[in-house]
């Protein structure tokens, strides 16, 4: 089954081509990260502007790429939820045209259940269920993924996702928007124990996370050396944050697996590929001896295959949308409806 895959719900525009979930004939992005570093943040208008500029051309650049032609498309998908409003729009509303041209099946995928799937791309063994990390510049989740669409929520952030706090940490460090991948490279050089940071618990929600309290106090160490006319070691407080946010996503992903009694655990989304995070999950895997799926970079952050794949595993459980599809900013992956 060849799917033609549309993600647009952030400052992404990704157009790819699948072949029954797991292969991949093409995968086109455009990311308008540029546009927005000016900002240091996404301007929702913005985005849904560039959205409408370049989805038509990546959608018949995916498709000359993938070698195929139209009439072999057999179902289009899409992201419907959650992410910026007037964003979603324009993707749905590209496939809601592209499925109704051509006479096919319009499948709504669910931005998170994509996340995961793009472990399913990278690693053509894995099969639920396992747990599912997924931490991006929206969402921190941990996930019982009980089956390719069965997916419940064990644990969540109460405020800020983890990307969010990178990003807002990159920013008062004085790097570019967005601040990970420089938070990242600039931790390399930095003694991670060199700053006492904060790691949040939320009392009775073991699985829960909270960003905010170690986001302000980044902040607040900046401005305080700032204030004192002090030399601030920037690599240190990279990597000193790099750590807390890992103490936070590794032992709870892994205590998961072990409540559930699963043998599995990936992580996936934009956050998934800092280098502290991924070594962090491949040493306490193979301690507590859990089989780790981490997808390469270019599947990390948002991209259209992911959503070809987890399309493919939806139309299969049977869920089709018709014309009505709407967009929603906000959705529970599991309280999906549409
Ligand atoms: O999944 P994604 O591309 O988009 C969504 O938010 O859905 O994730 C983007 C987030 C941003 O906050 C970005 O700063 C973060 O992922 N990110 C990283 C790294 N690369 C991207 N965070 C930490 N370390 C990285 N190497």
């Amino acid at each position: 089954m060849i799917i033609l895959s549309v993600e647009s719900s952030c400052d992404e525009t990704a157009v790819a081509v699948t072949r029954d979930g797991r292969s991949v004939l093409a995968d086109e992005i455009f990311s308008q990260a540029d546009m927005h570093a000016l900002y240091g943040g996404v301007v929702p208008e913005i985005a849904s502007r560039n959205h409408i500029n370049v989805i038509s051309r990546l959608a018949d650049s995916a498709v000359k790429k993938a070698g195929i032609e139209k009439k072999d498309i057999d179902a289009v998908a899409v992201t419907f939820a959650p992410g910026l409003i007037g964003a979603l729009l324009v993707g749905v509303n590209f496939a809601k045209s592209a499925a109704m041209a051509l006479g096919v099946p319009l499948i709504p995928v669910h931005h998170i259940k994509g996340h995961i799937a793009a472990n399913y791309i990278a690693f053509p063994e894995l099969e639920p269920p396992f747990v599912g990390l997924i931490v991006s510049g929206g969402n921190s989740i941990i996930a019982d993924v009980r089956t390719y669409t069965d997916i419940r929520i064990m644990g969540c952030s109460h405020d800020d996702a983890a990307g969010e706090c990178f990003d807002k940490a990159a920013r008062v460090l004085g790097l570019p928007y967005p601040g990970g991948k420089p938070m990242d490279d600039l931790a390399k050089g930095g003694d991670d124990g060199a700053f006492n940071l904060p790691r949040a618990k939320i009392a009775g929600h073991p699985y829960d996370m909270s960003f905010s309290g170690l986001k302000t106090a980044v902040v607040n160490i900046v401005h305080n050396s700032q204030q004192k006319g002090e030399d601030l070691d920037r690599a240190s407080l990279a990597a000193s944050f790099a750590r807390a946010v890992s103490d936070t996503l590794v032992p709870r992903t892994i205590m998961a697996a072990k409540e559930l009694g699963y043998d599995k655990i990936s992580i996936a989304g934009g956050v998934a590929a800092n280098s502290r995070i991924r070594a962090d999950f491949e040493k306490a895997a193979a301690k507590e001896g859990l089989k780790l799926y981490v997808p390469p970079l270019k599947l990390c952050g948002d991209n259209g295959a992911m959503i070809g794949c987890q399309g493919y595993y939806e139309y299969l459980a049977g869920t089709v949308a018709g014309p009505e599809l709407n967009a929603y900013a906000t959705m529970d992956v599991d309280k999906v409806h549409f």
